[in-house]
């Protein structure tokens, strides 16, 4: 063990060496300390408090079952540009220091970037699943620093291998909308693969991150897929097998879709006025489920505390359950969760050609700012993603 954690750090030497923009700073301590290149926010706000620096603290295993990623690539979610103005600060402070024991420690400078798709370069002691040089993927934690840098650190049981049949670049526009995709059909809305044919899927939004996925994962499970988009997307989402599109941007979808025959579950992207009329195209005491990932979770912790904002949470989710279950059919709340085995699984069915990535635009690491800025236009059409290194062997 002693050997291998020698030859570990001879890697992590060379691969420095190898960047060129990480300095190893001599220290009285046997651990050296490095900085890295990475985009930090000091404070939160638009997109000017985006700040590029080579001097970010280099991520370190504080756990035995952690490891270090150098990043070759970050996918970039509407929840980055969210926690760059504010959104979640409470409750990710919470979730970093949850005894609130350290009151002086701040978030800042705070790193964003859900996605990552990079190699292992060091792993903690208790790490057996990976070793340094693999190529790996993750999702990760909103209460992490984030992949917009060289290096990230990780629970291992958040990171597995990267599927074979795709670059770093095109990786990185999965995870994050993969664990939230597989959380809200599976933990939430209790579908898997071997219970979705014949199901009828209502999918609103379907051409974006979360969109563009769950169409493919649920046609790979055979599911009947319906989407709304608008239509300018309706040939990307056909050609990811969308099997009926309705255009929301002609006309109310509610309207067109009342006819059609009624759906097992809603996978709701969109939020907002959907909940008033899309209830009502499921199956009534089915088990049909809504399931939407529009949800003020956060933004009701936010403004009410931690604890006042799980009352209000609490209240809201258990009428909107009380009343829809009335109706027979269930309302439920999806959330992203992290998971590296979940991962595992995507990556397998990704190595089959049965999921594609969606790519709309990849930016340089110099190019940051116009990366989040494209996040925040909206209208997306899969995902925005980051090249932080280049595609290249070590
Ligand atoms: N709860 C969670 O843990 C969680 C996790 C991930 C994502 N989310 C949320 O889930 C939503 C989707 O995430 P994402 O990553 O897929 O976002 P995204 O990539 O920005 O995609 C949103 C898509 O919705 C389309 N759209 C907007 N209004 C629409 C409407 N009325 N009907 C149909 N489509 C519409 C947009 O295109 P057009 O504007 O051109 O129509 C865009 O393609 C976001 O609100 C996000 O915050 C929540
Ligand atoms: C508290 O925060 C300071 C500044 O971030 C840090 O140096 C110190 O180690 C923290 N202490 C504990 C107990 O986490
Ligand atoms: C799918 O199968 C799982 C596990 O067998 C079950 O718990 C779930 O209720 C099923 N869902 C549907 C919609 O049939």
């Amino acid at each position: 063990m002693q050997v291998f954690r020698k030859l570990v750090c001879g890697v992590c030497v060379s691969l420095n060496k190898h960047t060129g923009g990480v300095r190893t700073l001599s220290t009285s301590s046997h651990r050296a300390q490095s900085v890295m290149q990475a985009w930090v926010i000091d404070q939160y706000g638009d997109n000017s408090v985006l700040r590029f620096t080579t001097n970010a603290a280099f991520p370190v295993l504080h756990y035995p079952n952690e490891v270090i990623i150098k990043v070759q690539a970050a996918g970039l979610n509407p929840l980055d540009v969210n926690m760059r103005g504010g959104y979640g600060a409470a409750t990710m402070a919470m979730k970093r220091d949850p005894l609130n024991i350290n009151k002086s420690s701040s978030e800042f400078p705070l790193v964003l970037g859900r996605d990552v798709s990079g190699v292992i370069m060091e792993c903690g002691l208790d790490v057996g699943y990976f070793k340094p040089g693999d190529e790996v993927w993750a999702a990760i934690p909103p209460w992490k620093q984030g992949s917009l840098a060289e290096f990230v650190v990780l629970s291992a049981n958040e990171v597995a291998h990267k599927p074979k049949s795709l670059g770093h670049t095109d990786a990185v526009s999965l995870p994050y909308v993969a664990a939230t995709t597989w959380s809200a059909l599976v933990n939430t809305g209790g579908l898997n693969k071997d219970n979705c044919s014949k199901k009828r899927i209502l999918i609103l939004g379907g051409s974006g991150g979360v969109g563009t996925f769950a169409i493919q994962l649920l046609k790979a499970w055979g599911a009947h897929v319906t989407v709304t988009c608008s239509q300018n997307a309706e040939r990307l989402v056909r050609s990811l097998g969308a099997d009926d599109v309705v255009d929301y941007s002609s006309g109310p979808v509610e309207r067109k879709l009342c006819d059609v025959d009624k759906f097992d579950l809603v996978l709701d992207n969109v939020g907002g006025e959907t909940e008033k009329w899309a209830l009502t195209l499921l199956k009534p005491w089915s088990g049909a489920k809504y399931v939407t990932l529009v949800t003020p979770f956060l933004r009701n912790t936010d403004q009410l505390g931690l604890c006042d904002g799980m009352m209000q949470t609490a209240v809201t989710i258990a009428t909107k359950a009380v009343k829809h279950l009335s109706n027979g059919v269930h309302y439920r709340w999806g959330f992203f969760s992290p998971s590296g085995s979940v991962l595992d699984d995507v990556s397998e069915i990704v190595d089959t050609g049965k999921i594609r990535p969606v790519v709309e635009e990849t930016f340089p690491f110099s190019q940051v700012p116009q990366a989040m800025q494209k996040v925040e236009q909206g209208h997306a059409r899969g995902k925005t993603v980051v090249t932080i290194a280049e595609d290249r062997p070590e």
